[in-house]
């Protein structure tokens, strides 16, 4: 730890973890009704450094009139976008003020390497709130001239609202740019929110809930309510709320459509992914090796769209898969607090027996693991990056998603690119997908073939202005963009007879 981290550090542990988290309710800062909390963990060594609010559903009913309140007849409803718009912008400058802060308490809970934490998280998080806020003053609706009526008599248009209280349901790999990704738009568009971050790594949210408070959000227009999936059924169930946003397992995305049919809820899914890597012979070695690495071992794996299937054609499997086991042997694994750490824990004890279990399951049912292939040896919640060569389609490693750093990898012969994008599609996911090749036809019409929301063509990023989202069972709707921020309003047509 370096000076400056080690005064947060310590100011962390003398403040803010110091006593238990309350939920942020209405712009206050209260105790769950039940006075349950529940410990949260520091991933690189299994302790305890925290404690928090279980929220129960009188919370959650409480949080939700307050919510309402703000949306119809609090501030919210009656400050102009332009104003809503400055929130944002300063809530991306409080972010960058904190960034240390923030980056560490990321890492403790978590455990990503704080240095990832400071360069993508955080300056993500501040970033996504400065592009949303431009959004805010855009929602603009659409002139419809009559298709079958006499223009002349009839003038139609279109206006965008916001769709009200919205459940915010986030997952713990990236915490606060999760719960970022959906307050910055949620909040553009008009909406007032609950969020309830993952049981995991509820921290950072609830540090955000301050710096809310200290740039001036209006009191209800963001609710925190910290606890397990009983809380998140609890808001989804809710008939005072309009829309859930949800990150998180296809399962529970599956659970949430069946729960939030009462009042019909607007539903946004972001889910699971088993992404595929398609490596053609003319690709550019290096600039694959690089990106099929990062793409599966970055945040130790836990990546909805971690590219977990290879492909290689075999006139290069071999140099492919010797450069990212090369790669996978040299990464400093370790607590994410250590500046030069490249890869830390998973984020719990039940991750690390979940990935754990797929080890074992893919060596028994014969997948060689040319490097890596257990649990490390060491405190906290650490496994080896590891490469599965001979795993078959009909395996578990193969099919499911590990959301570890396990790289399944098959290679390829024929140069029919129609058999080639059906075995990328055969799976229930449609996350992602990526394609090495330096052969432009290729690549376009590889693109065109592959059943998943995002292709990244010889690598990729993820942008705030650029759509993000699943084909089939990966989800349902788009997070980002202009989509993002229209997810989060009604669509309200007015027909003027003239
Ligand atoms: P999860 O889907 O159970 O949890 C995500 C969020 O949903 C958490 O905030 C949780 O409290 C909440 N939740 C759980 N049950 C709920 C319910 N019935 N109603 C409403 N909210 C509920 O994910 P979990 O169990 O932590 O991880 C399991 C697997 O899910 C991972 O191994 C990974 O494969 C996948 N996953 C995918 C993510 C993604 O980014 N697409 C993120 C996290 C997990
Ligand atoms: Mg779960």
């Amino acid at each position: 730890m370096n000076i400056a981290i080690q005064q947060h550090y310590d100011n962390l542990q003398s403040g803010f973890l110091k006593s238990p988290r309350q939920l942020l309710v209405g712009g206050r800062w209260v105790d769950a009704r039940s006075g349950a909390t529940f410990p949260v963990y520091n991933p690189a060594n299994a302790s305890v450094i925290a404690h928090v609010a279980d929220a129960g559903p009188d919370d959650v009913d409480l949080a939700v009139k307050a919510a309402r309140h703000a949306f119809e007849d609090g501030p919210w409803s009656r400050m102009s976008p332009a104003d809503r718009a400055k929130l944002l912008w300063r809530l991306g400058d409080a972010i960058e003020a904190h960034a240390e802060e923030l980056a560490l308490i990321e890492t403790l809970d978590n455990g990503k390497p704080i240095k990832v934490a400071l360069a993508l998280d955080i300056a993500s998080s501040a970033e996504r709130f400065r592009y949303y806020a431009g959004w805010a003053t855009k929602m603009n609706g659409e002139l419809c001239p009559p298709a079958a009526h006499d223009g002349g008599k009839f003038h139609a248009f279109t206006t965008r609202q916001p769709v009200g209280v919205v459940g915010l349901i986030t997952p713990w790999n990236f915490p606060l740019l999760m719960a970022v990704s959906k307050l910055a738009p949620a909040l553009a568009a008009g909406c007032t929110t609950i969020l309830k971050p993952a049981e995991q790594t509820p921290l950072s949210s609830l540090r955000l809930g301050e710096l809310m408070q200290e740039v001036g959000f209006p009191d209800g227009v963001v609710n925190i309510l910290t606890g397990f999936g009983q809380t998140g059924a609890a808001i989804v169930e809710h008939p005072g709320v309009d829309k859930i946003s949800f990150t998180g397992s296809t399962d529970v995305g599956r659970a949430i459509v069946k729960a939030s049919t009462g009042n019909m809820k607007r539903v946004t899914l972001e889910l699971g992914g088993k992404s595929p890597v398609i490596v053609f012979p003319d690709a550019d070695m290096n600039v694959a090796v690089e990106g099929v690495a990062r793409g599966i071992f970055a945040n130790t794996g836990q990546v909805c769209q971690a590219g977990s299937r290879l492909f290689a054609h075999e006139k290069v499997f071999d140099q492919l898969i010797e450069g990212i086991a090369a790669k996978a042997g040299k990464l400093k694994i370790g607590p994410g607090i250590e500046f030069d750490t490249e890869m830390g824990p998973v984020v719990s004890q039940e991750q690390l027996d979940r990935v754990a279990g797929y080890l074992t399951a893919g060596l028994e049912a014969g997948a060689k693991a040319v490097i890596g292939g257990t649990k490390m040896k060491r405190d906290g919640y650490f496994v080896e990056p590891t490469i599965f060569t001979s795993s078959t389609t009909d395996m578990a490693v193969w099919r499911e998603e590990i959301f570890g750093p396990v790289l399944c990898a098959t290679s390829f012969s024929d140069a029919d690119l129609d058999h080639i994008a059906a075995q990328a599609n055969d799976t229930e996911y449609g996350l992602a997908a990526y394609v090495y090749t330096r052969d432009l036809s290729v690549a376009h019409k590889i693109a065109k073939k592959i059943k998943a929301g995002s292709i990244r063509i010889n690598g990729g990023m993820v942008d705030s202005n650029v759509p993000f989202g699943g084909f089939k069972q990966s989800g349902w709707g788009r997070e980002n963009g202009r989509e993002g921020a229209e997810a989060f309003t009604e669509i309200k047509s007015v027909i003027i007879s003239l």
